[in-house]
């Protein structure tokens, strides 16, 4: 993939070469990110931060990585402040802040808002999740964090938890894993919550040994890692009410050293509600997840200078 003006909408635009390129420059971050070194690449560019759905993580990692490099942020927090709310379209929004921004990160509740916004304006967006769809920039920092913990990708045995079919960074997730080899994938979730039989189909095309299974205990005692995902109640209809209970599979301290690999890693995207028990935190090899969070911070600030095509500067 050609980095440099391109929108990021989805995994789908990224092959093995340009990953390995992203995170080579996001390694390169970390010194930046924890201010042992400074950068000004990004000196002069505004970023329009548009998150019209709840987010900690993803908004405020985009903004960090726009000021570690030196670079400006615009946010729109909630319909509720924006022009939306008096009933502009997005398409409008997005012509408008074109004119203030140099580049956009968008988040929306309804899937395809992000092409929308890229078909509508001149600048590259970057997606930062629509609806249920994808969720690119999480994928991109989940493989780059089981990189930096197990140093490999390929021939990994990866248990992927919880709600399989609405979570879209587990959609992304699933996809991205397709640029590597040789991966057995255990989704284990409840038959109503489990992975779109497209990606199953995918990842199985693919040559990956996948398999489905509601026992939790089952699914991830042999596996390297474990992604662990909340239940996404918010795209819950109705009758799928009593499902969050029994799907949650709480994964505790005494499952992890008594019915998993000695030296299983454990991700999240992250919030985390019950499904991982805060003792799992003291098991600090193990437990991850908050380290894959900070490198949400690299790897965009790595996104950022190759899609602005400043990566040069580093
Ligand atoms: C995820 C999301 O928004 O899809 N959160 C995040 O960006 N780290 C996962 C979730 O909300 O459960």
């Amino acid at each position: 993939m050609d980095y440099k003006g391109s929108s990021i909408i989805s995994v789908d635009q990224f092959d093995r070469s340009s990953l390995t390129t992203l995170f080579e420059l996001a390694r390169r971050m970390r010194p930046i990110a924890d201010r042992k070194e400074h950068s000004k690449a990004l000196d002069g560019y505004i970023l329009g931060n548009l998150f019209f759905e709840a987010s900690t993580r993803t908004r405020m990692s985009f903004a960090s990585a726009f000021y570690r490099l030196g670079g400006e942020v615009n946010n729109t927090v909630g319909v509720t402040f924006s022009s939306i709310s008096k009933g502009e379209s997005l398409e409008d929004t997005v012509r408008v802040i074109e004119g203030y921004c140099d580049i956009i990160t968008i988040r929306h509740s309804v899937a395809g808002t992000a092409k929308i916004a890229a078909d509508y304006c001149s600048i590259p967006v970057i997606n930062g999740g629509d609806g249920d769809a994808e969720h690119p920039t999480q994928a991109l920092l989940d493989a780059f964090t089981i990189f930096e913990e197990k140093q490999k990708i390929d021939g990994l045995s990866i248990a992927i938890v919880g709600d399989l079919r609405f979570g879209r960074a587990v959609h992304s997730l699933a996809k991205l894993l397709c640029l590597f080899k040789n991966l057995k994938i255990i989704c284990i979730a409840p038959e109503a919550l489990q992975m779109p039989q497209a990606l199953v189909a995918q990842m199985k095309n693919h040559g990956f040994e996948v398999t489905l299974t509601d026992n939790f205990e089952n699914g991830i005692k042999d596996v390297e890692v474990i992604y662990k995902t909340r239940i996404q109640v918010e795209r819950h209809s109705g009758e799928l009410g009593e499902f969050p209970s029994k799907a949650s599979y709480i994964l505790t301290k005494d499952k992890v050293i008594n019915g998993c690999k000695k030296d299983v890693t454990i991700l999240h995207p992250l919030p985390r509600l019950a499904e991982i028990s805060t003792d799992v935190d003291e098991l600090k090899q193990n437990a991850a997840y908050f380290r894959q969070a900070k490198n949400g911070l690299l790897v965009r600030m790595a996104l950022f200078l190759l899609v602005l095509g400043e990566d040069n500067k580093m």
